[in-house]
């Protein structure tokens, strides 16, 4: 660690950071924090609309519901220095896309494709990246599907494009994903080859489930069966 870094990382306490040190412009950070909140916004509403529009048109919803934050001024301190990117405003707008995220929880696994089709063809929308770990699970089992966009906020000075990632998964994987999240089993262990291995089993479960009951409702649908709310 250079002397600059190890210097920046000691700024850092256990759970806060002091903002006027760590960001030279303090208000400008804040503003930026707003923005984040407001294309979070945004994202949120369009979600909102396509879940209600689909009731109409499909008589379900494809979400069942929808989480959101802002990473933590410490965590964008952290991942800044982590991945070697100044410490400014200007260099979290360029370089993090996860400060604004947004997660969406699917009953169905083809509801998960079905939101991010109609989420992406809205022409204020430009998608970035898209990571599918659902058709490339992680080594570990992880499944979703994760869109980083472009969404524009209309500000009084002026439009901002800000970055929303976008996390889409179902129920299921989402189970899995918070009990992961939890198990906070050291990388170093002895028998971490057996947990993660253990893990991945439960995700593989897991998917042969939500491939199951998709089919089930899929069947029901084609014989007219299924019960509409
Ligand atoms: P980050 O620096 O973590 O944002 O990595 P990245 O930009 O390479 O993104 P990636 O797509 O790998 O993961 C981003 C986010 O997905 C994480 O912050 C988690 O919320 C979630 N995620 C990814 N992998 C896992 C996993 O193995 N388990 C769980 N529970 N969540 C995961
Ligand atoms: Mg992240």
């Amino acid at each position: 660690m250079n002397s600059n870094l190890s210097e920046e990382m000691a700024m850092l306490n256990d759970n806060v950071i002091d903002l006027s040190k760590t960001f030279k412009n303090i208000d400008k950070f804040k503003q930026l924090m707003c923005w984040y909140g407001c294309a979070i916004r945004e994202v949120r509403t369009k979600l909102e609309v396509l879940n209600d529009d689909f009731q109409y048109s499909h008589s379900r919803n494809p979400i069942d519901n929808i989480k959101s934050r802002i990473k933590s001024p410490k965590s964008i301190y952290e991942k800044l220095i982590r991945r070697g990117y100044e410490v400014s405003t200007e260099s979290i707008l360029e370089n993090l896309h996860d400060v604004a995220g947004i997660r969406v929880i699917c009953p169905f696994v083809d509801d998960i494709y079905t939101v991010a089709a109609m989420l992406t063809a809205q022409d204020d929308i430009k998608v970035v990246q898209v990571k599918d770990y659902i058709k490339n699970p992680k080594p570990n089992g992880y499944r979703s599907l994760h869109l980083v966009v472009e969404v524009p906020i209309f500000l009084s000075a002026g439009k901002k494009i800000i970055k929303v990632e976008v996390q889409i998964r179902t129920i299921a994987m989402n189970f899995w994903a918070s009990l992961e999240h939890q198990i906070h089993y050291k990388k170093s262990q002895e028998n971490v080859d057996d947990v993660v291995a253990q893990l991945t089993e439960c995700a593989n479960v897991i998917y042969e489930t939500d491939v199951k009951m998709q089919q089930i409702r899929k069947n029901l649908e084609a014989q007219g069966k299924l019960q509409m709310e």
